[in-house]
């Protein structure tokens, strides 16, 4: 650090210590230790290596230089890690997705292992799913008896643990088994004991199987081994798997559900990944089924595929009270090239996986922040107004989005698969839809905010849809990530994610603080209530200010916390947020320590019927280790 008060410019004018120390610690390249770029620098080296592929596609390589520059430097847009850590170096895998596939014999899971290495060292994650390996005590054809799914996870997780060490992240995992599987008790409560740490785990779930576990009827599993049919299907194809094959066991649905919703309240794994309702919105049918998601559950994928994510910064939107749309949606068009950009200019650790990732050519553009923008328009994040701006926010993303990827195809050509997609049909990613009277209800919603949306620009489906049709350059559009170190970098609240604390004691090796909420802050100063003795009472009462008497009841609600807000509007957050992504959401629902497990099974199952993707829970203090805790360790 430099002494002289010169003047800050681009993100070393606006990055906390915490920000700037990650990107320090983690992002800036190093050589021989040393660190040999600025914060600036990093990002001019981003946005230089991703706009040359605007050399062979025919654009203008400086406008497209600086308009990417221009968008990250001032907090904006943030590209997932990959992409800042690797644009320009050796290895420049751009990506945080993959989904590799495994088949049921040791020539196929070692050489996914020797995949997902490259993947981890490269700071992205995988998912995987384990439904095609037999199921443990099945018979081997050179004699004795397999060991199935759950062991051959660990094997796994150990070379996550190993490359782990020499890298800058943490390997991230996905474990995916189908309900339909042998084994699926043993993978339910395979992280209760601890072990598989590198690993979330989901059980992939049917519609057929919700429905058995709501009527309390029988539900068969199966042994890959005897039946290799059991893969990859759908609720449609469940009953001729119950004509052709003889289950191994016939167990009760609802018990099933039960013990995963058990194992969820205790650990917080597994999650459910809902494959029916994945699969009614796979944009490449022909391509296959999509059976596994990336390490966080929101990017579903096809075998081989691989998905590279940026997100926008809602809480630097927010104009005058309302929504700053123009400038929205300029940003929107400026990242939606730069993802497709990125899918040119990355390095690829497998050749299947280029040719994957080049058919279809699937983008994820997301948000964070959005905690951030609720509080500075004043909406408390469970109600009715907060779910009915999502709504019309997502699907003005959408929107621009697509018609962005509309104009770049008539400039750069359709993605390869477009003429067996969806697209060429006239359908879009989030049809069919849930409605939105499900999910929220709009009388409730208050004068500010129908202002806020009416000023939207208006937006004209019946030309994109038609646009479309002619071609369109990306199979997928959107995804929201959770952003966990993206929106420390653009100090934003993370995803769609309500504030987990307003109060985090911050430790480095050198010192610790107290960190405040930008929000209570101001108003703690606004209302003269900034003193230690009023802090100290919000640590006491766990980082919240809901049910703290000095504090007004407007106040109260606009800073609900993770913890203060009830699960139902967790599920709905994420199920409004869903109805306009094409990929998928990753939230977490957060739950009070004493949430039960009909509790747990109640967010399973309304997750399934807003037709939510996937789900995940997370009980306060039941695990050990927290991601985040009042006590965070940066
Ligand atoms: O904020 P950042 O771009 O670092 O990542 P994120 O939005 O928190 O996570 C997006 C995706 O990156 C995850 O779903 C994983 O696929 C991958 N990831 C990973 O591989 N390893 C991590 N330690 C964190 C994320």
């Amino acid at each position: 650090g430099s002494e002289a008060p010169g003047k800050l410019e681009g993100i070393e004018s606006w990055a906390t210590w915490v920000g700037l120390n990650l990107l320090y610690e983690r992002y800036l390249v190093k050589r021989k230790g040393f660190v040999v770029e600025t914060p600036n620098e990093a990002l001019e080296r981003v946005a230089s290596f991703v706009a040359e592929a605007e050399l062979s596609l025919g654009g203008s390589l400086d406008a497209a230089r600086q308009e990417f520059y221009e968008i990250m430097s001032s907090g904006r847009f943030m590209p997932n890690s990959p992409t800042i850590m690797n644009s320009g170096t050796k290895y420049h895998q751009l990506a945080a997705c993959f989904v590799i596939p495994l088949e049921d014999d040791m020539d196929s899971i070692f050489s996914a292992l020797n995949t997902a290495a490259w993947v981890f060292k490269t700071g992205a994650g995988a998912g995987f799913d384990f439904t095609p390996l037999r199921g443990r005590g099945s018979p081997l054809s050179f004699g004795g008896t397999a060991s199935g799914p759950v062991s051959f996870m660990k094997l796994f997780d150990e070379v996550a643990d190993v490359i782990k060490e020499g890298g800058r992240r943490r390997a991230a995992m996905m474990g995916v088994l189908h309900d339909v599987h042998v084994d699926l008790e043993d993978f339910i409560n395979s992280k209760l004991s601890g072990g598989l740490e590198n690993f979330n785990i989901s059980v992939g779930v049917h519609d057929a199987f919700m429905m058995a576990a709501a009527s309390d009827s029988e539900w068969n599993l199966y042994d890959p081994n005897e039946c290799p049919q059991l893969v990859g299907l759908l609720s449609g194809d469940l009953p001729d798997l119950w004509r052709r094959c003889s289950p191994r066991r016939t167990v009760r649905a609802s018990s099933l559900l039960e013990e995963a919703a058990r194992a969820a309240w205790e650990t917080g794994d597994p999650g459910l990944v809902f494959l029916d309702t994945i699969n009614q919105h796979n944009p490449t049918p022909r391509l296959g089924r999509i059976r596994a998601t990336n390490p966080c559950g929101e990017t579903p994928l096809l075998s081989w595929e691989a998905c590279n994510l940026g997100s926008l910064n809602l809480g630097r939107y927010v104009k005058d009270e309302g929504i700053d749309w123009e400038l929205l949606e300029h940003d929107i068009r400026i990242a939606v090239r730069f993802l497709d950009d990125v899918i040119e200019t990355s390095w690829y650790p497998r050749p299947e996986i280029e040719a994957a990732v080049k058919r279809t050519r699937k983008i994820g553009l997301g948000v964070m922040g959005w905690a951030d923008m609720l509080a500075k328009l004043k909406i408390p994040y469970d109600s009715d107004s907060a779910l009915y701006l999502a709504d019309k926010l997502m699907e003005f993303i959408a929107y621009v989005a697509r018609d962005e990827s509309n104009r770049l195809s008539r400039e750069r050509g359709p993605y390869p698969e477009f003429p067996g997609s969806i697209h060429k049909d006239g359908r879009f990613n989030f049809e069919p839809q849930v409605s939105s009277s499900q999910i929220y209800d709009e009388s409730k919603v208050s004068d500010a905010v129908h202002s806020i949306v009416n000023s939207r620009p208006k937006l004209d489906w019946d030309r994109v849809r038609s646009e479309m049709m002619e071609g369109t350059r990306n199979a997928t559009m959107t995804t929201i990530a959770p952003t966990g170190s993206i929106s420390i970098i653009a100090d934003a609240s993370s995803s769609i994610e309500p504030f987990y604390s307003l109060i985090y004691i911050r430790q480095s090796s050198l010192f610790s603080w107290v960190e405040l909420n930008r929000f209570l802050r101001d108003w703690l100063q606004e209302s003269n209530n900034l003193n230690a003795e009023k802090i100290k009472d919000v640590i006491r009462h766990g980082g919240s200010v809901r049910g703290l008497s000095w504090v007004p009841s407007d106040v109260q609600a606009v800073l609900g916390t993770a913890l203060d807000i009830d699960w139902r509007w967790h599920v709905r957050m994420q199920a409004v947020f869903q109805r306009w992504v094409d990929n998928a959401v990753s939230k977490t629902v957060n739950m009070r320590r004493d949430a039960t497990v009909d509790d747990v099974k109640g967010v399973f199952i309304e997750a399934w019927r807003l037709k939510c993707k996937g789900i995940t829970v997370f009980r306060d203090q039941s695990k050990g280790v927290q991601v985040m805790s009042v006590n965070q360790n940066i």
